[in-house]
């Protein structure tokens, strides 16, 4: 992920484990409290992760052990190793030309034969 060098969390995220969460249509609460606008009364649904907390309620979640860092400018772009992950059904919160949005699940079921992007062999490109 790539981290303004000015944001709070930035230097937090050095050497420390991380989750990135994609989070639901419906939590647009949540992703503005983390956007800067702080919302004491929200109530965050953190939960325990093996290796870094994570938000409940999201379409999916990865916990990160750290991996690299390295200087983009402005930004770091912090490089996490995947150790842990989990996915959920249903539409994801996306934002377009300064607005949520929805990202809607496909609805009709993938012709046989398409990959699972979870099971993609990725050894295949050693
Ligand atoms: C949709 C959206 C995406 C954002 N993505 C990033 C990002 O990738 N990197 C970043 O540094 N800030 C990003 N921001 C801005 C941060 O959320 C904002 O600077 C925040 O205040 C940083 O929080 P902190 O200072 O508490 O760590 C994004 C904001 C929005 C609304």
């Amino acid at each position: 992920m790539s981290i303004n060098k000015k944001a709070k969390s930035h230097d937090l995220l050095h050497d420390n484990p991380f989750a990135i969460n994609v989070l639901a249509s419906g939590q647009e609460q949540l992703a503005l409290n983390f956007a800067g606008k702080h919302d004491p009364k929200l109530d965050i649904p953190w939960r325990e992760g093996q290796t870094a907390p994570y938000l409940g309620g999201t379409v999916a979640h990865f916990q990160c052990e750290p991996h690299e860092a390295y200087d983009g400018g402005d930004h770091t772009l912090f490089i996490g190793q995947v150790v842990h992950f989990r996915y959920n059904d249903g539409d994801a919160l996306g934002y377009f030309r300064s607005r949520f949005t929805r990202l809607t699940e496909p609805r009709v079921a993938a012709s046989p034969g398409t990959h699972d992007p979870f099971e993609l062999p990725y050894d295949a490109y050693e």
